[in-house]
């Protein structure tokens, strides 16, 4: 092992083969240092106050010097002790990624070693570097689109009183269905496309992990902890075993709705919906419902919003409008009157309590907002495409 030579030329060629024989040795140790064990006996080493190889050098090169030799040394001794308290530091740092890497398994551990690698050199040529020079300018990030749309969507509903709630992605079979209504082996479940979490299959039905596939059961977590009157509003990623396409995502984003309370009628609903679309749209849309179906909600009905692209009349100039099909209406959401079993699972008083709820899909609604053809570039990260958002 290294051991901290006495002086005996203080010329500089001497001086400068002194040095790097203890930062070839510092590499060397530092590279020993495997675990939290190694690398504190690798710092008191190098770093101790009392016998540290810092100290020594202090002592046997600094200290015994001859006055016209002081500079000379002391200006290398002083770099010496930034490269060993980096070098400790940096072993640290290394070390506790590889405690990280301990717990990964499977292919991603090859990645992650050479991540480790690369970091290590980036930071080894860090240290090369001059740090009087100027920092590199982080280019600032700007709201995502999808997001921008899920704050703007949130904020009508919080003008009219709503508060926020959020629940996990990673969902029960109870939640995402059952407590809303879809009961175990029923086929409106099959609409959902859902993925699920392996091996679950020892649990209950009702215990089984899965993605949820739509904001929903945070209706049912919020009613739990909640007691009527209730207006919430819930944004949130979901996911669907949809292949990626230019509409299709296997991860999206909606917006739940939620108020209960006593006497809350379909007026209200249509009121309320009505109000928002105007808001988030534009004063002169119009909206409409048709009849549909969800579990959770009876009845049910889907809106449509008059097209606020070509006002309606299903055409652009003498092209046919894409986005309503020529249709002047856009479908943007689900909406309904709370299923009486929905409150059953969660103590509310069907007698005394109704309400309304609704979803929507953020992405959509964004897609149509700005414009964008393909859902796809929301998600594949191509900064030229987000910096038009800044
Ligand atoms: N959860 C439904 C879906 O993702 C959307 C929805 C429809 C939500 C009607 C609601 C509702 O709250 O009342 O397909």
């Amino acid at each position: 092992m290294y051991t901290v030579p006495k002086r005996k030329s203080y010329s500089a060629a001497a001086l400068d083969k002194a040095v790097e024989k203890l930062l070839a040795a510092l590499k060397q140790e530092a590279a020993a240092a495997k675990n939290e064990a190694d690398w504190k006996t690798f710092r008191d080493r190098w770093m101790a106050r009392k016998n540290g190889v810092l100290t020594q050098i202090n002592d046997l090169w600094l200290k015994a010097a001859p006055k016209d030799a002081k500079r000379e040394v002391g200006q290398r001794v002083n770099s010496l002790k930034t490269k060993v308290e980096w070098q400790v530091e940096n072993t640290q740092q290394e070390i506790s990624q590889l405690g990280t890497l301990d717990k990964l398994v499977g292919p991603d551990e090859a990645t992650f070693r050479k991540d480790v690698e690369q970091a290590r050199r980036n930071r080894q040529s860090e240290a090369a570097l001059d740090i009087t020079l100027p920092g590199i300018p982080r280019p600032l990030g700007a709201e995502h689109p999808v997001i921008k749309t899920v704050h703007e969507i949130v904020s009508v509903f919080r003008n009219l009183g709503y508060s926020v709630q959020e629940g996990p992605v990673i969902e029960t079979d109870y939640y995402n269905f059952e407590a809303l209504n879809f009961p175990p082996n029923h086929p409106a479940r099959d609409t959902q496309d859902t993925l699920f979490i392996a091996r679950q299959e020892a649990k209950p039905q009702r215990e089984r992990l899965l993605l949820r596939t739509h904001t929903s059961p945070v209706q049912i977590r919020t009613m739990e902890k909640m007691r009527p009157p209730v207006r919430i509003v819930i944004p949130g990623m979901v996911h669907r075993n949809d292949p990626p396409d230019a509409s299709h995502s296997p991860m999206f984003h909606q917006i739940e709705g939620l108020a209960v309370d006593t006497n809350i009628t379909f007026c209200d609903l249509k009121g309320t919906l009505d109000h928002a679309m105007k808001a988030l749209f534009g004063s002169s849309v119009k909206t409409s419902f048709r009849p549909s179906f969800f579990p959770f909600t009876e009845p049910s009905a889907e809106m449509l919003v008059s097209c606020f692209i070509c006002g309606g009349s299903g055409k652009r100039g003498s092209e046919p409008c894409r986005p309503c099909k020529q249709t002047g209406w856009i479908e943007i959401l689900g909406c309904g009157m709370v299923d009486p079993n929905v409150y059953g699972f969660v103590n509310y008083d069907p007698k005394k309590v109704s309400g309304f709820a609704f979803g929507m899909g953020a992405d959509r609604i964004a897609i149509l907002k700005y414009g964008v053809d393909d859902i796809q570039l929301f998600f594949n990260g191509d900064v030229r495409f987000l910096e038009q958002f800044g």
